[in-house]
């Protein structure tokens, strides 16, 4: 079976690379040349650990190339992983899913199997389908499969080779059967393989990913009212976590949700619920709780600072949206030094991974180091707004060394009470109570 992966982002990558594991030869197309010449030379262009290796392991299993010509002409299945950002308003941009059914159908010489594994909205696969049913002659015979994918940045590789299950929406036999063989490395590992429609495959990516933006919200606005009451935020989180109907993942209090997916699905599961006039109240509530949440170390430091913090030294740790990943879409930290030098403070930011990417957004406006101990010294103010593990692990003791003032305020509630007690440091994090 020819299998071709188009898009060599996250999904697209990971999901060639991924087959290739599976026993697959793969081709991955994309149209970037310098993103292919790199993955030709062994090198990913995203940061995810473990996938390097395992490009390195399968060389001669995966084929990168911009032809999509002859990949496309020749291939039985080809899977979609192509990017689908938020427009102005909201909704999902199809622009790259069209360029690339537009140039299969430039291409197409025999039966094929499309899979789109992007994130599009409920409808697209069988708005696809008929357009490409209207182009076609009846000589070739096209099915469209929606398999969307649930890989978490960071743990991508192990999600696609072990997912908690395999979502596939199709409407004919054919394609079931396809499908079916393809993922048979896995199911034989007893991953469940759920079969439906398309539509319902759809709606499960976005009614997932909004479920766990919901969930986030929620533990966030619980995490704000315990604050007011005196209850403890990470005593709450377990206490429920620990009934097997809520479960524990994902009710980590914080300053909100960020990355390329969350904040998108819910925008474009909520512009569909507009459209169709079923307003989704309680994704509109998440929208708008994650919106605030964000910039909630920033108002905690602006009020103890008697809204003066022209002229502090501020370090803020960590800027990824999530430790281990190099990616700044709709990283809190990008807003959050938008903000504080806005209020004229002096920012000194660091990162284990995402250092170049902040450059570009602010040039010489702030300050960079890669080194922790360096971007604490001689500061007023540390705001932690990433989780990364060194900055978890790093010593409390160097704070009170290094910093000017030792004074902490951490979006993730990275360090313990305890520990935090035994210290001078002036200390403040998000719902919990000393
Ligand atoms: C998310 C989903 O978890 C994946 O299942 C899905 O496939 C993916 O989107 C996608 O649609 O492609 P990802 O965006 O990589 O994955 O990141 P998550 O680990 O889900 O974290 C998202 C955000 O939520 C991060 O900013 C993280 O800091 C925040 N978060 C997560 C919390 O604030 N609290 C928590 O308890 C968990």
């Amino acid at each position: 079976m020819k299998i071709v992966v188009t898009g060599v982002g996250y999904v697209g990558l990971v999901t060639g690379v991924s087959f290739a594991e599976m026993g697959y030869n793969v081709i991955c197309v994309d149209n970037c040349q310098k993103k292919i010449e790199l993955l030709r030379a062994g090198k990913s262009p995203i940061h995810e650990d473990g996938l390097e290796e395992l490009m390195d392991k399968h060389k001669n299993k995966i084929v990168y190339t911009s032809d999509y010509q002859t990949a496309y002409s020749n291939a039985d299945v080809i899977f979609i992983g192509v990017g689908t950002p938020e427009n102005i308003d909201g909704t999902a941009n199809l622009k790259y899913i069209h360029e690339v059914i537009n140039q299969i159908l430039e291409n197409i010489k025999k039966d094929l199997l499309i899979v789109i594994k992007s994130t599009v909205p409920v409808g697209t696969n069988d708005q696809i389908e008929y357009h490409l049913k209207q182009k076609l002659s009846n000589k070739v015979n096209v099915n469209i499969v929606s398999n969307p994918e649930f890989l978490s940045q960071g743990t991508a590789v192990k999600n696609a080779l072990c997912p908690s299950r395999i979502i596939i929406g199709l409407e004919s036999k054919e394609a079931e059967k396809i499908m079916r063989k393809i993922y048979r490395p896995l199911t034989d590992k007893n991953i469940p393989l759920i079969i439906m429609n398309r539509k319902s495959a759809e709606m499960t990516k976005y009614a997932s990913n909004s479920f766990l933006a919901l969930k986030i919200s929620y533990i966030n606005e619980i995490a704000n009212l315990c604050e007011k009451v005196g209850a403890d935020i990470e005593e709450v989180s377990n206490g429920m976590g620990l009934d097997p109907r809520i479960g524990n993942k994902f009710l980590r209090a914080g300053i909100g949700y960020g990355g390329s997916c969350f904040p998108k699905d819910t925008k474009a599961l909520y512009m569909l619920s507009k459209k169709t006039n079923c307003i989704l109240k309680t994704i509109k509530a998440s929208i708008d709780i994650n919106k605030k949440q964000r910039l909630k170390i920033v108002e905690m430091v602006k009020k103890d600072f008697n809204n003066n913090l022209k002229g502090k030294e501020i370090v803020v740790l960590g800027l990824s949206f999530k430790p281990n990943t190099d990616d700044l879409r709709e990283a809190p930290s990008i807003e959050i030094v938008k903000k504080l030098i806005k209020y004229g403070a002096k920012i000194t930011v660091y990162d284990l991974a995402s250092i170049e990417n902040f450059k570009k957004i602010f040039k010489n406006k702030i300050k960079y180091e890669k080194e922790i101990i360096k971007a604490i010294k001689d500061k007023d103010i540390a705001l932690i707004v990433t989780e990364w593990q060194e900055i978890v692990d790093f010593e409390l003791k160097n704070y009170e060394k290094y910093m000017k003032t030792p004074i902490i305020y951490d979006g993730r509630n990275c360090y313990n009470k305890i520990e935090i007690n035994k210290t001078d440091i002036k200390y403040k994090s998000i719902g919990r109570i000393w």
